[in-house]
């Protein structure tokens, strides 16, 4: 118990009592004062409520004062407690009064003494207040909202938050996804306070409550969280999704911070895990080895993995630009089609790596090679691709080999390169179920060098997507900074297709714009929000963000009171009037200081859900499985 918080539970109830016992025979000393008959009379009778209103006022001073403290519960308690003495007082010496007088055979109650019984019952209230103070803490003082109207006169809009039993029955715990807690932060005892991750007091019933988990049973199943930096991402989604999923689960993990913590957990469930991480290279899979199979045709496949190693953009580049990119792209497809279907490059050599190898021999090797590849490949496909640059000009020739060299440099950092063309694992296991995999590339490579995150999640989900539901799980493809990938066009297949096929969708933002960048303006932003399941909007910094959550929550109509006075030489008038006017569920500058432990959830055809988030270290549930992770050391220092 800190000092703090000891002496707002001992020193109001010490000193309610110490003022009720001081005001003890005041009644004697007031009447002392008066000067005539009639005054000492009045002050006789009012004399006995003094001690028990004046310890009340220094009651309900005390908590006007502790308001907004991080322990004004306690506070409340104490005050209560001088509330009940006082009470009690007044009850017991009635009560012995009373008991002297009846003796004498009077009826009792009309003898009671209204001074003391008005004193009693203002101590009383006090005591309900208090009460309200110790049990919701700081927002016992809240102030009142606008008057909402509902029903016939509600012109305006009559839109509502979703009660938290249609939360429970639309996000059952029983899911695989957690979306957040059960509970209103808005109306919690610690409303009125900041979050912070490291003072508990600051929590409230955060960790305390039961699960939302969505279970996949309406819409598409994909789901989309947004939530500024530092915002409680990672903690709040990633971690407590990947401790309870327990399908086939893919998640793009920037930081390595969830791995390390969830992988223990997730073996001990029968789980194979593997980690992607660049600096552990034996840990790579072959992002070509499902090229061709399950009924799709080759040459598509290697289309798209050339497209996912060329970083592409939405922005439109000017004409010259796009000529060479469109020609490079061509070129790494000619070379992924010579080393896959040529037939002269042997199945273990059939990998990224070998065709950054092969392009980045000499100019003039290289034009050599591909003249080869044109007269004796034994595949259509790659004749076409290379019959281009076989009679292009040098100069024309070096400004397209230039461009494609740049976009597979990453290929030739040998640890990338083994992340892609490794043996470690398949992608069958994935899409057999029993294997989760964890991508750990750090911010920066995923900065640098995109194309390489774009292959490994490209490969994986085309390698699911490509068994047209021919699954044996769902596999959750969890991707945190998802923005950082860039444009990807597999992702909206599977946001189209992905519930058929067994994809499921998770993707994290920091803000709408953000996505815009990757998505390409209003148009495709809007088509990923029709087709998530559900959308989850916390910790918001962009006013423009605020500004889409406050009008899609709708509008309310509240009625408002107004008096207005006129005055004339005739003499003044005051006039009522209650008018109806729109005020929006929450406004813009709300939903931006919202707690960061809060978050607001939309789902087709529902109201907006307003709840807390899973912070993972808030539940004990969680803490007991997540292993020891680097911010221990937080623990440790405080
Ligand atoms: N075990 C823990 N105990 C207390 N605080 C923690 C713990 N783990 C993380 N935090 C706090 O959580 C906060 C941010 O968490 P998180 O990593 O989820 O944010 P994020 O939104 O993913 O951020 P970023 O945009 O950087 O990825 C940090 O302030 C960190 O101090
Ligand atoms: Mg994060």
């Amino acid at each position: 118990m800190t000092a703090n918080r000891l002496l707002l539970a001992t020193v109001p109830a010490t000193l309610m009592v110490v003022t009720l016992f001081g005001a003890n025979g005041a009644e004697q000393r007031l009447t002392a004062l008066a000067t005539n008959g009639d005054v000492r009379l009045m002050l006789g009778r009012i004399g006995p409520a003094l001690p028990y209103v004046l310890s009340g006022t220094v009651g309900v001073f005390f908590l006007f004062a502790a308001a907004g403290a991080v322990h004004v519960k306690a506070a409340g308690w104490s005050v209560a407690t001088g509330s009940a003495v006082a009470v009690f007082m007044a009850a017991a010496r009635e009560a012995i009064r009373l008991s002297a007088l009846s003796a004498a055979g009077h009826s009792v109650l009309s003898l009671a003494d209204p001074a003391a019984m008005f004193g009693a019952l203002m101590a009383l209230l006090t005591g309900f207040f208090a009460l309200r103070v110790a049990v919701k803490g700081n927002s016992a003082f809240l102030r009142g909202s606008p008057l909402r109207i509902r029903g016939k006169r509600a012109v305006h809009g009559e839109a509502e938050w979703m009660s938290m039993r249609d939360a429970q029955r639309l996000f059952p715990d029983t899911g695989g996804i957690v979306v957040g807690e059960r509970y209103r932060v808005d109306r919690d005892s610690v409303s009125a306070m900041a979050f912070r991750a490291q003072s508990k007091e600051s929590w409230g019933a955060g960790g305390r409550s039961p699960l939302l988990c969505f279970d996949g049973s309406f819409g598409s199943g994909h789901g989309i969280a947004f939530a500024g930096s530092g915002g409680f991402k990672t903690t709040s989604v990633t971690i407590p999704t990947a401790l309870k999923w327990d399908g086939g689960l893919v998640v793009l993990d920037p930081s390595l911070e969830v791995a390390p913590m969830v992988i223990e957990h997730r073996r001990k469930a029968g789980r194979n895990v593997v980690v992607l991480d660049p600096a552990n290279s034996a840990t790579g899979f072959n992002a070509l080895d499902w090229i061709g199979r399950f009924g799709a045709t080759k040459e598509e496949d290697i289309v798209a993995v050339a497209t996912w190693v060329m970083t592409d953009n939405r922005r439109q580049p000017s004409a010259r630009d796009d000529f060479f990119r469109a020609s490079a792209l061509q070129l790494l497809t000619a070379l992924i089609a010579d080393v896959c279907l040529s037939g002269h490059t042997g199945p273990r050599d059939q990998t990224l790596r070998q065709v950054r190898i092969n392009l980045s021999e000499p100019e003039p090797k290289l034009r050599e090679r591909l003249t080869q590849i044109h007269q004796q490949s034994a595949s259509g496909f790659v004749k076409e691709n290379v019959a281009v640059f076989v009679n292009m000009t040098p100069e024309t020739f070096s400004g397209v080999y230039a461009n494609a060299v740049k976009e597979t440099h990453w290929l030739s950092y040998p640890n990338y390169a083994a992340l892609v063309s490794g043996d470690a694992f398949t992608t069958d296991d994935l899409a057999n179920g029993g294997t989760d995999l964890f991508i750990a590339l750090d911010l920066k490579v995923l900065g640098a060098h995109p194309g390489l995150a774009r292959v490994i999640i490209g490969a994986l989900m085309n390698a699911i997507y490509n068994r047209k539901g021919n699954v044996a799980s769902k596999t959750l493809f969890m991707l945190d900074e998802v923005a950082r990938l860039g444009y990807l066009s597999i992702l909206e297949t599977a946001r189209d297709a992905g519930r058929k096929y067994g994809l499921t969708l998770m993707m994290i933002f920091q803000s709408i714009g953000q996505m815009r960048e990757a998505y390409g303006g209003r148009d495709a932003t809007s088509k990923w929000f029709e087709s998530a399941s559900w959308i989850s909007f916390a910790a918001i910094n962009d006013p423009d963000t605020a500004d889409y959550i406050s009008r899609r929550c709708g509008d309310t109509t509240v009625e408002v009171d107004q008096v207005s006075r006129t005055s004339q030489t005739s003499g003044s008038s005051r006039s009522r009037s209650k008018h109806l006017y729109r005020r929006p569920l929450i406004l813009p500058d709300e939903v931006m200081r919202m707690r960061s432990d809060e978050q607001i959830i939309f789902t087709a055809g529902n109201l907006p859900l307003r709840c807390g988030r899973a912070v993972w270290f808030r539940r004990d549930d969680m803490t007991a499985c997540v292993d020891r992770n680097r911010y221990h050391w937080r623990e440790d220092e405080a």
